[in-house]
């Protein structure tokens, strides 16, 4: 099993503009920026806190290579205009938080923001063709569902299907700590197949 850093590391080649998805506190951020100082990073957040937070961490990184937070509501239509031609984009742990049809609008803007080549990385907990395979997976996911019965984890089988029929390709999806699964995508045509 790999730590979220080295398969980023080991996927992404050469350099280029990188967009972070719900950075949270900025923690993978930093590190990434870090450990890829060819890369540009871009992080965002719907949190005005977490945007503030984000840039008090990342004031320091020695590279200069993370730029100012930004505010970004993924699950809205048409934020990819403002986010063009990424060579990379990550999003960790927000999919079991949105519902199904604002995933699939994550994914729709995601295809339109990555650049031709460009690398998605998906990351966090999933069901296992549709089962739930740890104790913690059960009890998150239900407390997920007892708030909104509209979200909770996402089937790994369906993320997979629903990014190959709007045209990206599958490169990997490997097995992290914690029960987690990542998921690594390339666009390679620029035409998105809608659902
Ligand atoms: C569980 S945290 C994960 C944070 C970070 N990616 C990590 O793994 O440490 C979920 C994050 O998603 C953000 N978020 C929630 N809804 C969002 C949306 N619609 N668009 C973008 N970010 C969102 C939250 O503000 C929060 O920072």
């Amino acid at each position: 099993m790999l730590h979220i850093v080295n398969l980023v590391s080991k996927t992404l080649i050469e350099s280029g503009k990188s967009l972070e998805i719900a950075s949270g506190s900025g923690q993978h951020i930093v590190q990434l920026a870090s450990s890829l100082p060819n890369y540009i990073w871009q992080p965002t957040d719907v949190d005005q806190k977490r945007i503030i937070s984000i840039d008090h961490r990342t004031k320091d990184n020695i590279h200069r290579n993370i730029k100012p937070a930004r505010y970004l509501d993924a699950t809205q239509v048409g934020w990819s205009l403002n986010y063009p031609n990424q060579n990379f984009i990550l999003l960790i742990n927000l999919l079991h938080l949105i519902s199904w049809e604002k995933t699939k609008t994550l994914i729709n803007e995601t295809f339109q923001s990555l650049a031709l080549d460009g690398i998605l990385i998906i990351y966090g907990p999933f069901m296992r063709d549709g089962k739930l395979t740890s104790k913690g997976d059960i009890k998150f996911h239900k407390n997920i569902l007892e708030n909104d019965p509209t979200l909770g984890y996402k089937n790994d089988k369906e993320i997979k299907n629903y990014l190959l029929k709007i045209g990206l390709t599958h490169l990997n999806t490997v097995k992290m700590p914690a029960n987690n699964l990542a998921f690594v995508f390339q666009k390679l045509s620029n035409n998105l197949s809608k659902s």
